[in-house]
């Protein structure tokens, strides 16, 4: 696959679940192309292995353990990525969790509570430090990651269907109030993307809650899911790193309160 190359030198971009899946492959496409990295996730072992990996592209990079369910951590963490590299540039708001996956009448309370305080809490806590940390550069785009979960809900997700259709929403009221400030904001929505964590997680999951919509079996689950999408196949973890790339490069420069959904087709 051709990908295209963007100028990134010079150029800061910081990414809430750097430890995690698109997190990591986002980090690669970006040092790929000269960026300095600042990654913030709460697993500080996973991070750091990715940090490791990150070296081989003579950029510069910074792990930073940062729990997104406090105001006070996060501020923590832009204000050393801000100490470390001068300015930032752009903000990958894209550190999330699935949640539990259970019927509307039995989905549990607690859970539904913790994906709002790190789906939408948590990405309003980035957006705003973000908001703030680009107003002092002069400038700068964030991509926020929702999913295609925020465009159509999925079965047995009442909490994360819930908590990326808001994610949608803030990024048009943020780009909105932030276009005076030359900062562009867009959301990004991945369906169907693998292999990784979340993929294999949804496949067993939805499989044990016994609905009319999925088998009882994982791999027949992955079928259903895939044959749910025209292009038939998972998007992967690099054609999601491609459409964040090119959010942020120069060629989107006149796109702001934009959701690119990355779906193979709904
Ligand atoms: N992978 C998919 O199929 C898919 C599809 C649609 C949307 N998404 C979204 O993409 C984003 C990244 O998902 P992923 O596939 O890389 O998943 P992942 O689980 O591999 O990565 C998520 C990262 O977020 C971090 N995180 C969770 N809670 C945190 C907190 N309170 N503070 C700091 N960090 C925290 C985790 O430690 C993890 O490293 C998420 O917002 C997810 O909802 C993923």
């Amino acid at each position: 696959m051709a990908t295209a190359t963007y100028n990134f030198s010079n150029k800061t971009i910081l990414i809430t679940g750097g430890a995690g899946d698109i997190g990591r492959a986002t980090a690669h496409r970006f040092a790929s192309n000269g960026a300095n990295i600042a990654l913030l996730d709460l697993n500080t072992t996973k991070m750091a292995e990715v940090a490791i990996e990150l070296k081989e592209y003579n950029t510069k990079i910074a792990a930073l353990t940062c729990n997104l369910t406090g105001s006070d951590d996060v501020d923590r963490a832009f204000a050393a990525a801000i100490k470390q590299f001068g300015i930032v540039d752009y903000v990958f708001n894209n550190a999330g969790y699935q949640g539990a996956f259970a019927k509307t009448d039995e989905y549990p309370e607690d859970d539904f509570q913790k994906v709002i305080e790190i789906n939408l809490v948590g990405a309003y806590r980035v957006l705003k430090a973000a908001a703030r940390c680009l107003k002092q550069s002069g400038g700068g785009a964030i991509v926020n990651t929702a999913s295609y979960a925020g465009v159509v809900s999925p079965p047995n997700m009442l909490a994360y269907g819930a908590s990326k259709f808001a994610v949608i929403g803030m990024t048009q009221t943020a780009a909105k109030d932030l276009a005076p400030h030359k900062i562009r904001v867009n959301a990004l929505s991945p369906a169907l993307i693998g292999p990784g964590y979340m993929w294999t997680r949804q496949t067993e999951l939805q499989a044990a809650t016994q609905s009319q919509y999925f088998d009882a079996d994982p791999k027949i689950v992955e079928q259903q899911m895939i044959a749910s999408v025209p292009m038939r196949r998972l998007g992967s973890l690099e054609e999601v790193a491609n459409g964040v790339a090119f959010l942020m490069s120069d060629e989107a420069s006149y796109i702001t309160g934009f959701n690119l959904e990355i779906t193979g087709g709904h």
